[in-house]
């Protein structure tokens, strides 16, 4: 695999291992991390580790729409509320979940630990530590580890094993040339092949960037193409037409958030997502009369959370980013600087309001690299295929330009596209995958 080949650099260069550690931790080591990610024991029913739902042939996804989660008999819950996603070269995005709820790794590591998706009802975090206590100082194949823990009570082994699994995904990158350019997938090649930019110069802004790179791709002549038999291997006619398709601000628009070379804008959007599963249950235009309660009107109260949208329910619904900034009002906290920062990338004049409401059903945008591994589509885990999220944004493109999309990014207003264009767009998309094993 290829992460194993950067594991080994990184142990001897990982800024981590250098930076000044209270003496009650040890630096964090990714090879011990990658066990405790295949662990299972820490689980209720040791039926669930980290590697059951982010499994490395699915790019550390699991191929599921919701993953099962350990049943208990104290509550009707039997999945994840999201889809899990791929975990290569999750720390390029600023914050991590899909909502951004965790910006500490090691604190997501932890919270997953000791939380529901291994089992953990909300008032056993104790029990979970206790967990962990147990199997780190009883297990024989831990032995070697607990020797070399300077502190060995309950908080600190937590602690210490979450921050070595969180040393071990820092290792579970995508592919680069000795220049840093990503380097794995067709699509690379294939800018490799015809000498078209692979990323902005040094003080380049990525606009700049990218329309350098457009440029280049739609006057391209004569292209080399990447031939291979298999899929997603080859780069050929139909990818490139679906790269232009894709590029294309007057058609899919996709650039205007999936930006290269990462395939993301590392911001929060509202695509439509929400709605669409909400109006599959509640009707046509159904959440538009969904009612949220103003950030100002929290104070002191329980912020709804985030639920699956059901039949039974008209007040279950995700409204991704806007829980993780309900909570800050609901305790009279300022919204923080990380997620003003982010929520006003997109507006000049950029207040209280503004930010209600570009949170609302606001999701990260995720990289595209690699998307043919991670299987199915968007935070619910929605769409089946490439075509199908395809087909997906066709449609809310029309909706949003037709003004009914609840608080639709501006972005996604002018995406259209004729059908005859989707087949090559998703065949462009799996060019973005590299291939799992040299
Ligand atoms: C039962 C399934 C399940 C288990 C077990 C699980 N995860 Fe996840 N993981 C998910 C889901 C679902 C999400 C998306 C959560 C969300 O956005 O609300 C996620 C998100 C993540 C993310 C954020 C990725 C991103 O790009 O935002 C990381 C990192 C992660 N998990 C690591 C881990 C680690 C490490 C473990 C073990 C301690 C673990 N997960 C255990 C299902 C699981
Ligand atoms: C306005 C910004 C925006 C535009 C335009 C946009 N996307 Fe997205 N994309 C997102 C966001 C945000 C998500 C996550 C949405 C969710 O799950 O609720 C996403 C999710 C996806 C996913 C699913 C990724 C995964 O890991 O499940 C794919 C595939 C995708 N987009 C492809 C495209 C394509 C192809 C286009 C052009 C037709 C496009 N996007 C246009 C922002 C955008």
């Amino acid at each position: 695999m290829n992460f194993l080949f950067v594991l080994i650099p990184l142990l001897i260069c990982s800024p981590l291992a250098s930076a000044g550690q209270s003496s009650a931790f040890q630096n964090p080591d990714p090879h011990w991390g990658a066990q405790f990610f295949r662990e299972k024991r820490f689980s209720f029913d040791h039926s669930t580790g980290c590697i059951s739902c982010h499994a490395p042939e699915f790019a550390f996804a699991d191929g599921r729409r919701k993953s099962p989660v350990p049943r208990r008999t104290e509550d009707s819950v039997s999945t994840t509320l999201r889809n899990s996603p791929g975990l290569l070269d999750a720390q390029i995005l600023p914050a991590q979940h899909w909502d951004g709820e965790f910006v500490d790794p090691t604190e997501l590591v932890m919270r997953g630990l000791t939380g529901r998706n291994f089992g953990w009802l909300p008032h056993e975090a104790d029990v979970a530590q206790e967990r962990v206590f147990q199997v780190v100082t009883r297990s024989k194949s831990y032995a070697a580890w607990i020797q070399k823990q300077p502190k060995r009570d309950r908080a600190a082994l937590l602690k210490n094993v979450s921050s070595d699994i969180s040393s071990y995904l820092k290792t579970l990158r995508m592919k680069r040339d000795p220049k840093g350019d990503f380097s794995g997938s067709a699509y690379d090649r294939f800018l490799h092949l015809n000498h078209l930019p692979k990323s902005p110069h040094a003080n380049e802004s990525r606009l700049s960037y990218i329309n350098r790179l457009s440029s280049a791709i739609f006057t391209l002549e004569s292209p080399q193409w990447i031939l291979d038999s298999s899929p997603s291997a080859g780069f050929s006619s139909r990818e490139l037409a679906g790269l232009r398709t894709f590029l294309d601000r007057a058609s899919a628009n996709c650039v205007a958030c999936h930006e290269p070379p990462e395939f993301t804008d590392h911001l929060f959007h509202n695509v439509g997502v929400s709605q669409t599963e909400y109006d599959s249950l509640h009707g046509i235009d159904a959440m538009r009369d969904f009612t949220t309660p103003s950030f100002a009107s929290l104070l002191g109260t329980t912020p709804p959370p985030a639920l699956t949208a059901e039949h039974d329910h008209r007040d279950y619904a995700d409204l991704g980013a806007w829980h993780v900034l309900s909570q800050f009002a609901a305790k009279g906290r300022e919204i923080p600087t990380f997620w003003r920062d982010l929520l006003c990338k997109l507006h000049s004049n950029c207040g209280q309001s503004e930010m209600e409401a570009t949170a609302w059903a606001s999701f990260k945008t995720p990289t595209l690299r690699n998307i043919s591994r991670t299987a199915p589509y968007f935070h619910n885990g929605q769409a089946a295929t490439l075509e199908d999220v395809v087909r997906f944004y066709r449609r809310s493109g029309a909706l949003a330009a037709m003004g009914r999309i609840r608080n639709a990014d501006p972005e996604l207003v002018p995406v259209r596209m004729e059908t005859g264009r989707i087949d090559d767009l998703a065949a462009f998309l799996r060019g973005l995958e590299e291939p799992a094993e040299e």
